[in-house]
C-alpha cells in the first residue's frame, strides 16, 4: 500500500477528475493520501475531496505566496473552524518562499509564525513549503519550538548535509518526483542516506512529474514511481520503502493503521 502524502487533487487543473485520478491512483495500490491548501478556496476543496472520498485527507492553511492577503479573521476561521473538520489532518502547506516574491519577506514570515502558534494549540504537524529559504525556515523552526508538534518537509530539497537538523526539530522529509530526475542529485543523496522511520514520498501533483512521465501532468498514481526510485538506490525491494513510508504516514498524521 501506497501513502501520497502531498498531492494537490484541489488543483483547478485536477480537481475535477477527482474521481478517476483516486480510482486510478488505488489500482496501483495508492489507498491513502492527503491534499494540502494553499489558500482559503483550495483548503475548503480539500476538505471537500477528504468528505467524498475514503482514504483521502486535508491539509488547510496558507501558502507564503498568498501571505499578504491573509487577514486575521482567515486565520481565526482556520482554527476555529477548518481545523476542527474530523479529516484534517495538519496545517499546510505553509513555510517560505524566496523563489518567487509574491509576498514580502517579513509578511511571510508574520504568516508562517502565526500559523505555527495555531498548531501548536491545536496539536495538529504541520506541512512546510521550502523553496530557497533552507535556513530561514530551520531557525523559524527552531525559534518557535516547532518540534512540540513536528511536521514534514514537503519535498524536502535541502542539502543531506542540513537534513540532520530538520531531523533534530521533529521534521520528516518527504520526498517526490525531484528524486527521480537526472539533475536530481540532492533528493538522491538524502534518499540513500536517510533512516526508513523519517521518510516520506509524495507527487505534488499536478506538479514535479517523476520519470518516466517527466513533463506530463503529474497524478497520485505517479507516488510508486518515486518509491522504486528510492528502492533502487538503497538497493531494497520497493515493498520495503512503500511499507516504511505507509507507516510513517499514518503516524504522522494521527491516523488508524
Ligand atoms: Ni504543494
Amino acid at each position: 500500500m501506497l501513502f501520497d502524502t502531498h498531492t494537490h487533487l484541489n488543483d483547478p487543473d485536477l480537481y475535477g477528475s477527482a474521481a478517476s485520478l483516486i480510482d486510478e491512483a488505488r489500482a496501483v495500490g495508492v489507498t491513502h493520501m492527503v491534499v494540502p491548501g494553499y489558500d482559503r478556496d483550495s483548503s475548503l476543496r480539500a476538505m471537500e475531496l477528504a468528505d467524498r472520498f475514503e482514504g483521502v485527507y486535508a491539509a488547510v492553511g496558507f501558502h507564503p505566496h498568498d501571505a499578504k492577503d491573509v487577514t486575521d479573521q482567515d486565520l481565526t476561521e482556520l482554527e476555529q473552524v477548518w481545523l476542527k473538520h474530523p479529516k484534517v489532518v495538519a496545517i499546510g502547506e505553509i513555510g517560505l518562499d524566496y523563489h518567487y516574491d509574491n509576498s514580502p519577506v517579513e509578511v511571510q514570515k508574520k504568516i508562517f509564525a502565526a500559523q505555527i502558534e495555531i498548531a501548536k494549540r491545536v496539536r495538529k504537524p504541520i506541512v512546510i513549503h521550502d523553496r530557497e529559504a533552507h535556513a530561514d525556515i530551520l531557525t523559524m523552526l527552531q525559534t518557535t519550538q516547532a518540534r512540540e508538534i513536528g511536521g514534514i518537509m514537503h519535498c524536502y530539497s535541502a542539502s543531506k548535509e542540513m537534513a540532520p537538523q530538520f531531523l533534530k526539530e521533529n521534521f520528516l522529509l518527504s520526498l517526490g518526483g525531484p528524486v527521480t530526475f537526472k539533475n536530481g542529485k540532492k533528493p538522491a543523496q538524502v534518499a540513500e542516506w536517510i533512516a526508513l522511520d523519517k521518510l516520506l514520498i509524495e507527487t505534488d501533483a499536478p506538479y514535479l512529474t517523476p520519470e518516466p512521465y517527466r513533463g506530463k501532468q503529474n497524478h497520485p498514481a505517479n507516488v510508486r514511481f518515486v518509491a522504486q526510485k528510492i528502492a533502487d538506490l538503497r538497493g531494497v525491494e520497493v515493498d520495503v520503502i512503500e511499507q516504511a513510508t505507509f507507516t510513517n504516514a499514518l503516524r504522522i498524521f494521527g491516523l488508524e493503521g
